[in-house]
Parts: C-alpha cells; structure tokens; sequence
C-alpha cells in the first residue's frame, strides 16, 4: 500500500521551545512575575518549603517543559512565595541523570525558569564527603565541580551557545555572600567549601573511585547537580549550591552505605542547613 492517508498526519508536535515558552506563560499567570531566586531542594533539604509564606503552588504535572517525576521522596511542586522580605521559587523534586542515563532531564526546567524571569539558581544536594575534616551533618559551599562522567545536558544543542565559559560556574560574588551570611548566623564553622565531583550513580563510588576522586582535588561526591549547573549557566542564570554531607565517601567510614542511611543523616541534620539555606537566601543581593 502506497497511498497516503492523510489522517495519519497529526500537527506537528510541541517541541521543546514551544514547551519552554508555555511554560513561562503558565508561571506567569499562576504565579505572576518570576521572583529573582529560584531555589532547587535536594534531599534532607526540603523543610526549607515551609519556611516559604504566601505565593502558591504548581504541580510539575501542570508544566509542559517540567520532568515527569520517578516514585519516592520528592513533592514535584514548584512553590513561590516569600522567606522574610526575599521572593523566591522553591523547586521541590528533580530528575537525575541516574533515572535514565541523559543528563538533561531537568533542561525544560531550568530554561522556563530563566525564560519566566529567574536569574538565580540555588541548588541544594546532599553528598558524600572525601575531606576528613568535613564532617557528616555538615555544610560545603560548592565552589567548582569535576565532571568525570564527560555527560553533558548539552549534547545535541546547535549553535555556538554551547560552548559555554565554565569559568565561574559557581558565582563567585554569591559565594561571599554565602558565606557572610553563614558567619552572621554563627554556623560559619560548619560551612565548608570545596569542590562537588559528580558520579552518576546510581550505585555508590568504589573506594577506589573516591581515592581517584580525592588525588584529583574533590571534596564532595554525588549525583546529582552538574547537570543543572551547566543548564542554568547556558541558560544565563547564576548558581550558587550547597552541599549537605550524610556520610563520608566509601573506604573513609566502616558502615556500608546505603540510600536509607543518606535519608537518615539528611533527615537528622536539615534543621542547620534549612537555617543556613534561609539565611543565604535571604541575604543574597544580586
Ligand atoms: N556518594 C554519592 N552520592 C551521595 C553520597 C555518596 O557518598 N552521599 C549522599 N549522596
């Protein structure tokens, strides 16, 4: 059979821009205009949402351009609404690497953000640490990554826009702020900074693998993160992000981990980082 049946031939589909740009027209009629500060809740830290008054609420469900999230742990609401006087977007739940294997799960995402009218992305993970003298329970400021997996979320992406300065990925004036505003509250001392080397996982780091990881100047090991980093910074937005240590890196504590042990740790030590994460937040002057 050659003959064409022309009911077959659907509109063509909503790409990716077309997604992006509902998107944003979405949040601005729900939400109204973006605030400045879009804040990503990464495991232990998701208590910050409560702290959040006002505004309102989006399920991702609602969004084209958001990920359709897995099971487990994370809400997948965008919530706005204010921490003191600061406006923000808090993003509870992401979509990791680990799910699928590609690293742009979160690219419709964080290009609505920045096409809605956010400029900066605060993210929040919790990590393994590779440092003895970061300690579970701890805070690192991330002040640059190690990309071993050689993924980007920008494969595929035309144009020369690609090719974008990694330079000062973690924003470098946000980070002194960052850590102005963690002094001020008297937790300075358990706010470290280093450098977040990503494994995409899902399975923990060999102990090999860490000492690979420490030789070449990590301090904090995880999955997740990078991707955003390098979307939010093709995007035009800046990063700041914060690291909550749940354990230290494999080979460097005698318990086994485990993903009920991260949760656990998270869980115990969010009320500091939640406290940190407001005051950052609040602090911030862009
Ligand atoms: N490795 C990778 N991801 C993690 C870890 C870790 O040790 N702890 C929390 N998330």
């Amino acid at each position: 059979m050659n003959t064409l049946n022309l009911t077959e031939f659907s509109p063509a589909p909503a790409g990716p821009a077309t997604a992006i740009e509902a998107t944003a027209a979405l949040l601005q009629q729900r939400l109204g205009p973006a605030p400045a500060i879009a804040v990503l809740l990464g495991t232990g830290w998701a208590p910050f949402a409560d702290q959040v008054q006002g505004g309102a609420v989006v399920p991702y469900a609602d969004l084209p351009a958001f990920p359709v999230l897995g099971v487990g742990g994370h809400s997948g609401t965008l919530k706005t609404g204010r921490i003191g006087s600061t406006a923000v977007a808090v993003l509870g739940g992401r979509k990791h690497a680990y799910e699928t294997g590609e690293a742009d799960g979160m690219k419709g995402a964080i290009r609505s953000l920045a096409a809605w009218g956010v400029k900066v992305v605060v993210q929040t993970n919790a990590a393994g640490s590779m440092d003895p003298a970061m300690r579970p329970g701890e805070l690192m400021l991330i002040s640059d990554h190690l990309n071993i997996s050689q993924r980007s979320p920008l494969f595929g992406e035309p144009g020369d826009g690609r090719f974008i300065d990694m330079g000062n990925a973690y924003d470098r004036s946000l980070r002194a702020q960052a850590r102005a505003a963690a002094d001020a509250t008297g937790h300075g001392s358990a706010l470290h900074e280093g450098v977040y080397a990503w494994f995409m996982g899902p399975q923990f780091e060999t102990p090999a693998e860490i000492r690979m990881l420490r030789t070449l100047g990590g301090h904090a090991v995880g999955m997740r993160t990078v991707p955003e980093t390098i979307l939010a910074r093709h995007a035009g937005l800046r990063v700041l992000a914060l690291s909550l240590f749940t354990n230290m890196a494999a080979g460097m504590q005698a318990e086994a981990l485990s993903h009920a042990h991260t949760l656990a740790t998270a869980n115990a030590a969010s009320d500091r980082a939640v406290a940190v994460l407001a005051a950052v937040v609040q602090a911030l002057e862009l």
